[in-house]
């Protein structure tokens, strides 16, 4: 069963068709047969690894509770969904997700607005993006006439959804006004459309930042402080979002093999502690591990993967982390 046929054998049984459990049941019926002589019960043996098999492989699956109080199951999520949602429910609208990078912010705030069956939209604040983009801009008109377009913020605000403010500390001034007014009071006031727009009771706006909104730091240069009033908007309502090991886990095991799984997600580890036991400034993300997994899965070893990962790491920084 250790062979590489063997583990391919398992892995797609784990995913694939009822064929590919049946051959699996098979050989492992065969193989105990092997060890135990010819009275092994076929039966038990597909029961027994029919549970492992459902145990080990099911997607990690979260039993919610949404604001509303009805209840809901979302698979595949990020486990930190469970406390973003329990904030909405104490009535927070204005919430904010802090995590290094890749860690499945953006992710979260989309899923979010899937699980309470909302709308979700979202803007990257990075340098460019002006107010416009936020509040909206005025058109000329065929008649000759101009006409306000709402933007998809002011759509939400006004009418209810998840709006993701992302890379909140890349914004630039301008823009941080607009969207302090924004989240303050209950209302917009538009200075592109001129009008102000009423709030409605189901927006909810996530905001997401690599850094505490304190500036750049060593890992995160060219971030902006948040001033003081900013980041009280989001007081007891900011959720600090790490890596989902479990997530991970299951994210590597639904493409690869069990043994390059677990070799991957070993290795990750690795980076991990070495990163921080060192203080290095690189992040090893889940982003990072889902790319690697489709290396892994397009039959890349994870000697090249490694490579590639370390390609512009100092020497004293591979040393650090034993490479
Ligand atoms: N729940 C999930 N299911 C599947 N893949 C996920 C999930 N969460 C995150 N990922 C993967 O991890 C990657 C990083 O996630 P995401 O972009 O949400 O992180 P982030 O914290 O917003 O990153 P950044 O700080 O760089 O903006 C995604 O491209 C996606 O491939
Ligand atoms: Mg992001």
């Amino acid at each position: 069963m250790t062979t590489k046929q063997g583990e391919k054998t398992i892995s797609s049984a784990a995913t694939g068709t009822g064929e590919e459990r049946e051959q699996l049941f098979k050989l492992l019926a065969e193989a105990v047969r092997e060890h135990m002589g010819a009275n092994v019960d076929e039966e038990a043996v597909r029961r027994i690894a029919g549970e492992e098999i459902a145990r080990r492989y099911a997607p990690q699956v979260l039993e919610l509770r949404l604001p509303d109080g009805t209840a809901k199951t979302v698979e595949g999520a990020h486990a930190q969904l469970a406390e973003l949602l329990g904030m909405i429910e104490e009535g927070h609208r204005n919430l904010m997700l802090v995590g290094p990078a890749g860690s499945g912010k953006t992710t979260l705030a989309k899923t979010t607005a899937h699980a309470m069956n909302l709308p979700f939209g979202f803007l990257s604040l990075s340098a460019g993006v002006t107010e416009t983009h936020l509040l909206g801009r005025v058109l000329p008109q065929a008649d000759g006439s101009w006409q306000y377009q709402k933007s998809l913020f002011v759509k939400i605000y006004e009418e209810g959804g998840v709006f993701l403010l992302d890379e909140i500390d890349a914004a630039d001034a301008n823009v941080m006004v607009a969207i302090n007014a924004a989240l303050a009071n209950g209302v917009l006031a538009n200075p592109i459309s001129g009008t102000v727009h009423p709030r409605h009771k189901d927006t909810y706006i996530i905001a997401a930042a690599n850094t505490w909104g304190r500036g750049a730091d060593a890992q995160y240069a060219g971030r902006n402080a948040l001033d003081a009033s900013t980041l009280d908007r989001f007081v007891l309502s900011t959720l600090h979002v790490k890596y989902d090991t479990l997530l991970e886990r299951m994210l590597a095991q639904a493409s690869l093999p069990d043994a390059k799984a677990a070799e991957l997600l070993e290795w990750l580890e690795e980076i991990r502690k070495a990163i921080d036991t060192n203080r290095l400034r690189r992040v090893a993300s889940t982003r990072l591990l889902v790319n690697a997994t489709a290396a892994l899965k397009a039959g890349r070893s994870l000697a090249d993967v490694k490579e590639r990962y370390f390609i512009d790491w100092s020497k004293d920084e591979r040393a650090k982390a034993g490479v």
